[in-house]
């Protein structure tokens, strides 16, 4: 059994959470941006842009201030509306450090050592920060603080949100009623973008070669859709197992135009097709950015209206957790 604060009974409020850690590309924009934007006027979103998980690896500082601006900025080109959707950065709301020492202590070191995504980084070699090991904690944190029902989550991050789910449930059992118990939602699979030049693999920040970033220019866009892996069937269908490739750019061809490949034989007529909706998405997106770019000061003051609107909820629940746990109010 689970105990929720039921402070709004049937609310919904979703959490979708970006690192800086490089520049977005197809795969956020199809898999997490447009979903958020298209359920703006249903669902209550925040858009948490997580710049202390940026710190949890080897980080160039400046990159990590570029990249959190640039994000937002592109999140603001691409049709978030902060006055519905607060755009958030994770470290200009202190309460999110704050409730990350108070998880800390109901979580247990092996679960933290447990988590896959902790194995994976921290054999990469060089010295592990402390951080990276506590990193599913502070997301826990970034969960918790705002009452989030859902999360959408793809399959890596699954492990982490339900160390949230077990964090709030056993801070609750504790300590009484406190947290919100969050559900993850999965994004649909055509959604999942997968690298143009391996196609087996999810486009990724930092993986690959074969990735789209959303402010590439055209002809960097169809170069990297020229060089798209296919594979030797000369048939343009859905074959996720043998045609990972093709599959994928299907799949990118549904998700941009709704329409399926017009010529079922030709590898050549797919790629013009996917590069022509590619950058018809992206043109506007890209005009939008280059106004806003101009302008940075209007993003910070985004980003601190966004923090300020979202704060008196962090801070409500700090004060519950705060309570329950035995600190002084
Ligand atoms: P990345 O994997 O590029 O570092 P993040 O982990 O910051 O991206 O994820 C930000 C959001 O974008 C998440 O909601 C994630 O599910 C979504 N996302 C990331 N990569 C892809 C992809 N290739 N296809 C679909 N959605 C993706
Ligand atoms: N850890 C997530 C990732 O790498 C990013 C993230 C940080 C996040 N805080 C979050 C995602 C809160 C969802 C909710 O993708």
């Amino acid at each position: 059994m689970t105990t929720t604060v039921t402070d709004a009974p049937g609310r919904t409020r979703r959490l979708t959470g970006f690192q800086p850690t490089g520049r977005l590309h197809l795969g956020n924009l199809l898999g997490a941006l447009r979903p958020l934007i298209r359920a703006q006027d249903t669902t209550e979103s925040i858009a948490l842009i997580a710049d202390l998980h940026a710190m949890t690896m080897e980080h160039d500082p400046a990159s990590v201030r570029r990249f959190t601006l640039e994000q937002a900025t592109v999140m603001l080109a691409a049709g978030v509306d902060p006055e519905r959707t607060p755009i958030v950065v994770q470290s200009q709301v202190r309460e999110h450090t704050e409730l990350h020492y108070l998880l800390e202590c109901v979580a247990a070191h092996g679960e933290a050592t447990r988590m896959i995504q902790f194995k994976e980084k921290s054999a990469a070699g060089g010295p592990i920060r402390l951080s990276l090991l506590t990193y599913p904690v502070l997301m826990a944190a970034d969960i918790l603080l705002y009452d989030t029902t859902q999360v959408p989550v793809g399959e890596d991050q699954n492990q982490h949100l339900e160390l949230a789910r077990t964090l709030a449930t056993r801070f609750n059992t504790k300590y009484g009623p406190t947290f919100t118990v969050p559900e993850g939602v999965r994004p649909d699979s055509a959604a999942r973008v997968m690298d143009l030049a391996e196609p087996t693999m999810k486009m990724g920040k930092s993986l690959g070669t074969g990735q789209i970033g959303l402010l590439d220019p055209p002809e960097v866009i169809r170069r990297t859709i020229a060089r798209a892996a296919t594979d030797q069937a000369g048939r343009v269908r859905r074959d996720r197992e043998n045609q990972p490739g093709v599959t994928n750019l299907i799949d990118i061809l549904a998700e941009t135009t709704g329409r399926p490949p017009s010529d079922p034989t030709s590898y050549a007529a797919l790629k013009r097709e996917v590069g022509d909706a590619i950058e018809a998405l992206l043109a506007p997106l890209r005009a939008r950015h280059a106004e806003l770019a101009k302008n940075p000061d209007f993003v910070r003051r985004v980003l601190a209206d966004g923090a300020e609107k979202v704060r008196p909820i962090a801070a409500a629940t700090v004060r519950r957790a705060r309570a329950g746990i035995g600190l002084l109010n």
